[in-house]
């Protein structure tokens, strides 16, 4: 609501922010000036239809400030009957061992109540033919005339429908009467669609192993019997510069996608939901705490559509044939918020070993020789150096309901490792191959992810000094960037 209101009040200002390097990812509308009439309708509809998450957004603003308040150390019973009425049954109130007043979302409670309404869920449909679209964050989707609407709740067995046209021929009527499509919008689905066969996809043959690098975090890794897809957030096939596996470069069965954390980079529902009915198991971490800052998303993938979502704690196994999955523990990143969902994995194929830390912050290198102890060496290891990170109100603010000094919320980053750190892990675990990724570099992640570094930027020069290091002493070493395919023996 900040950002629509000032937009309202100055799009013109937006207008030319978002041009401004500078400002990339800030918070502002990446919209012309004349859309001013349709932020203002959407304005309104949200506080028509959403006024009661409004509501429950200031009840929970409320309880804190009770909390500060009244508990004190004594017992919180009396403080029940004062809790705001729009959280009474849905909150547990708690104490830590040092009389640190909090509470707890009884979240499975709140999807099951009117708060949660899924035929507000929405998409829209359009071509997308290059790699620039608004940030996500900051603007929001209009209507507009080339994308089809369609109000549907992501937890449709009819977008299974949709997504499987991308792979398999069905019929167009089929399909759009499934969708409830008439008049124009029938038109914009049929704009969509093509008779050409797309390529067969050629899974991996061989008797080792086979990784692909997709972009940011995202690598697919296949056996002849397994297929796993970390971290998906995938680019579409269009004319580019930058060469790259897209939608198309995947098995028509995905046997694990496994999710590191709950950021955008990381967990992307526009890829999720077109790629659901291919999954036969989605891998999360735990966590279930009801934290406001640590949503469970087993909970939210289950309430879009999930049957097969699959919670995984800190140094628990999946095993599959020929090997298996290892949940790490994952340290930082998360401004030092209490943040229960986050997991590095350790994959085991066949006789190979491989470690994706994604933006493990190794602070506590200590937690390593541990975990190394346990699972042995590693033969390579994936590790993402976003050293320098934003400021922890950057994505977590509209959750705090008191300001943070700024000193302390700048001392407080969502970095990933740095230069020493990141070489502390390969040491622990004598890596034989070392691949910095997680970099936000490639284009077609700018709606999710808006960084652009220069060479002397810190994760640029703390990386390329690890890959030195690390070639100094006769370790594979390399940041990845756009594609790459590796074939394991
Ligand atoms: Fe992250
Ligand atoms: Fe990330």
């Amino acid at each position: 609501m900040k950002i629509i209101d000032s937009y309202i009040e100055s799009p013109e200002t937006h207008e030319a922010a978002v041009k401004d390097p500078r400002l990339l990812g800030g918070p502002f509308m990446d919209l012309k000036q004349r859309r001013v009439q349709d932020v203002t309708n959407l304005r309104e509809r949200t506080l028509h239809e959403r006024g009661h998450l409004i509501a429950l957004s200031r009840a929970i603003e409320q309880l804190d400030g009770l909390l500060r308040e009244k508990a004190v150390g004594f017992s919180l019973e009396p403080l029940y009957r004062e809790v705001p009425q729009a959280l009474r049954g849905y909150v547990e109130l708690v104490y830590d061992l040092n009389n640190q007043p909090s509470f707890r979302l009884i979240e499975p409670l709140l999807y099951k109540s009117p708060y949660h309404n899924c035929w507000l869920q929405s998409m829209a449909l359009s071509e997308i033919s290059g790699d620039d679209r608004p940030f996500v964050l900051s603007t929001p989707r209009l209507e507009d005339e080339d994308a089809l609407r369609l109000q549907i709740p992501f937890a449709s067995q009819q977008l299974d429908s949709l997504f499987r046209m991308k792979r398999e021929p069905s019929s167009e009527s089929a399909v759009s009467d499934a969708l409830g499509l008439a008049g124009q919008d029938q038109m914009r689905f049929r704009s969509l669609l093509t008779t050409e066969r797309p390529q067969p996809y050629s899974a991996y043959d061989g008797d080792g192993a086979r990784w692909r690098y997709f972009g940011h975090a995202c690598i697919l890794l296949e056996t002849r019997g397994v297929s796993v897809l970390l971290d998906p957030v995938l680019s579409y096939t269009y004319e580019n510069d930058i060469s790259r596996y897209t939608y198309e470069d995947l098995p028509e069965v995905i046997d694990y996608v496994l999710i590191t954390h709950n950021h955008q980079d990381h967990i992307l529902f526009e890829t999720l939901l077109q790629l659901r009915h291919r999954i036969r198991q989605i891998v999360v971490p735990r966590n279930g705490a009801g934290a406001l800052q640590d949503p469970s998303l087993k909970l939210i993938l289950q309430q879009c559509g999930f049957r097969n979502v699959l919670e995984i704690s800190e140094m628990e196994e999946i095993p599959f044939e020929d090997g298996s999955i290892t949940a790490v523990p994952f340290l930082g990143e998360h401004g030092d918020l209490n943040v229960l969902t986050k997991s590095a994995y350790l994959l085991r194929m066949g006789k190979h070993k491989l470690l994706f830390a994604a933006d493990s912050c190794n602070i506590s290198p200590e937690l390593y020789r541990h975990v190394n102890r346990d699972v042995g060496d590693v033969d390579a290891l994936f590790v993402g150096m976003e050293c320098d990170g934003a400021p922890m109100s950057w994505i977590y603010g509209p959750l705090l309901t008191q300001r943070i000094e700024r000193q302390k919320d700048h001392s407080r980053r969502l970095a990933g490792s740095n230069y020493e750190r990141a070489l502390a892990i390969v040491e622990q675990f004598h890596c034989k191959e070392v691949y910095v990724y997680a970099m936000g570099q490639e284009p077609w992640l700018n709606y999710v992810m808006s960084i652009k570094y220069t060479e002397n930027s810190n994760p640029i020069t703390h990386s390329n000094h690890l890959i030195e290091t690390c070639r100094g002493r006769g370790i594979t070493a390399e940041r990845l960037f756009g594609e790459k395919e590796i074939l394991l023996d």
